[in-house]
């Protein structure tokens, strides 16, 4: 030990680490910083694992995961390690982060902590997306041409950036090459350095006391208090918090392989193949809230927004300890911190949900309109009612709860539109609805006009007959008078 201490310093080093006096207090609340330390370790180890067999080629990616899932002994396992270890990293972030932030623990002098932290954050994601892309299957390649598409539109460098993104004109071996490169290579010795930079910031400034309200951070004397209280009160790390962190993080290693046992990784889909258009393109579900952001907002803002949104989150959250550095910490004296963070995590939990539902994409797998919401099983409204089933039109619209929800709602489209203005909107389409003028013969454009025009509330009953239902419940002048009007209009087109 001696020789060791002489040679490097190193003993001394870690004797006097382990006992630094820390903040008293810290509790439970401050596992969650080591316990992103620990995922990010049982990705290292995990991804080595992988990497033994994997192969990173355009040709052979594809298959040697399938020989990991299928054949290797524990490869299943394995690759579910580093799928779960990846959303338990994730996790962890968010609520280390979470954490600090309601804390007012960002404040000086832990600034720079701060922003180290949100680099490794925005690091840790885009490593993630890397993975997601070394997985070779139909969906990552198709998700990555979609990216590189949008990329293209960015104004000045889009160009550059798409071509950047994908390694050239077209997706193929350089691409894999390269963001495979990026997820073994560059991002994880960014993070191991960033981490490095971090954890010495955490050494040096010392992990912050609990908040008390109504004592704020003031830079000219928060140093030598916080010293008085560490010599007073302080509490030494190892073992009583090292202790603490051990027990969580052997709980995190647990928690992720139970999942990767119980559950596994997430399904390999089809191979790659340019020439199929019925790709389904899913991020890893800590993506979803952008993918919900870009498929909701209108079409002329997603290429903006697909770059300038998370670049001007990055801002944001580097911003924080410059903009507020000193005054409460306590959450209970933060109400608009408290308030921002609320809203916008609420916010992200919607657009996740938003993204797990993904009403936005045709639904393929619907199932059909049966006889007894088409109200007939045989005649011209039965055939048109298959129409909509087999064309494709359930794909995207619903009637009575079966359909997907790319477009509106038909279940009483007749109620809204005329024969007339139907056969319009079905011959032209619209923004994002295919014109279906060259498709249909003439009888089945009929037969379905004949189906669709029974889809009303007021008016006439679905089938055939032709007989006036009385509208119940509460029903305002107005509505009955439009449902005779809307009679009148239908009658004129027999
Ligand atoms: C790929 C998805 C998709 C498919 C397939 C599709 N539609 Fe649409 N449809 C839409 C969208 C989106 C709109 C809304 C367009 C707009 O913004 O005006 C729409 C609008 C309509 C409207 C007007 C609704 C209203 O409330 O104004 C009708 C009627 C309609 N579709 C009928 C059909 C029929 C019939 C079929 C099958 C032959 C069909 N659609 C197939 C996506 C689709």
């Amino acid at each position: 030990m001696q020789w060791l201490d002489d040679r490097t310093g190193l003993v001394k080093l870690i004797k006097s680490i382990a006992d630094h006096p820390a903040a008293p207090g810290v509790k439970w609340k401050y596992v969650f910083g080591s316990a992103v330390l620990t995922a990010f370790l049982m990705q290292v180890v995990t991804g080595i694992g992988l990497l033994t067999t994997y192969v990173p080629s355009s040709g052979g990616a594809y298959e040697s995961l399938q020989y990991i899932t299928d054949k290797a002994p524990l490869g299943a396992f394995l690759r579910g390690m580093h799928y779960w270890g990846a959303s338990m990293m994730v996790v962890l972030l968010i609520i280390h982060f979470l954490r600090v932030f309601l804390m007012g623990s960002f404040k000086f002098p832990r600034e720079l902590n701060w922003i180290t932290g949100v680099l490794l954050m925005a690091t840790t994601l885009v490593t993630a997306f890397c993975g997601q892309i070394v997985r070779w299957d139909q969906d990552a390649v198709f998700g990555l041409v979609v990216a590189s598409k949008m990329a293209a539109h960015v104004p000045l460098i889009g160009t550059w950036l798409a071509h950047f993104i994908i390694g050239g004109g077209v997706v193929g071996s350089y691409t894999l090459s390269r963001i495979f490169d990026m997820h073994v290579i560059v991002l994880p010795t960014l993070l191991a350095s960033l981490i490095g930079l971090h954890v010495y910031l955490v050494l040096r400034n010392g992990v912050s006391e609990p908040p008390v309200p109504g004592r704020g951070v003031d830079p000219a004397t928060y140093r030598s208090d916080y010293h008085d209280m560490l010599r007073k009160e302080g509490v030494p790390f190892w073992p009583t918090v090292v202790l603490r962190d051990f027990v969580f993080a052997t709980g995190v290693v647990l928690v992720v392989l139970l999942l990767a046992w119980l559950v596994g990784a997430r399904e390999l889909g089809h191979p790659p193949d340019p020439s199929l258009i019925n790709a389904h393109p899913r991020p890893d579900w800590y993506f979803w809230w952008l993918f919900a952001v870009l498929a909701l907002l209108p079409h002329a803002l997603e290429n903006f927004f697909m770059i300038a949104l998370p670049l001007l989150i990055g801002l944001v959250l580097l911003s924080v300890p410059l903009v507020s550095n000193r005054g409460e910490r306590h959450p209970a004296r933060r109400p608009l911190a408290v308030a921002v963070v609320v809203f916008i995590f609420s916010g992200i939990v919607a657009l996740t949900v938003a993204g797990w539902h993904e009403n936005w994409s045709p639904r393929v797998n619907a199932s059909p309109l049966t006889a007894d919401i088409i109200g007939a099983s045989s005649g011209p409204v039965y055939e048109g009612a298959m129409v909509f089933n087999n064309m494709g039109c359930l794909f995207c619209h619903t009637i009575e709860g079966h359909g997907g929800k790319r477009g509106p709602n038909l279940t009483w489209i007749a109620d809204r539109l005329t024969r007339d203005q139907l056969t319009l909107r079905i011959m032209n389409g619209a923004y994002n609805m295919p014109v279906f003028g060259r498709i249909l013969s003439t009888a089945e454009t009929e037969n379905l006009l004949d189906f669709l025009s029974t889809r009303k509330k007021f008016g006439f009953e679905t089938g055939k007959q032709q007989s006036v239902v009385r509208p119940s419940g509460p029903l305002t002048h107005a509505a009955l008078h439009a449902s005779e009007e809307l009679a009148i209009i239908n009658s004129a087109h027999p």
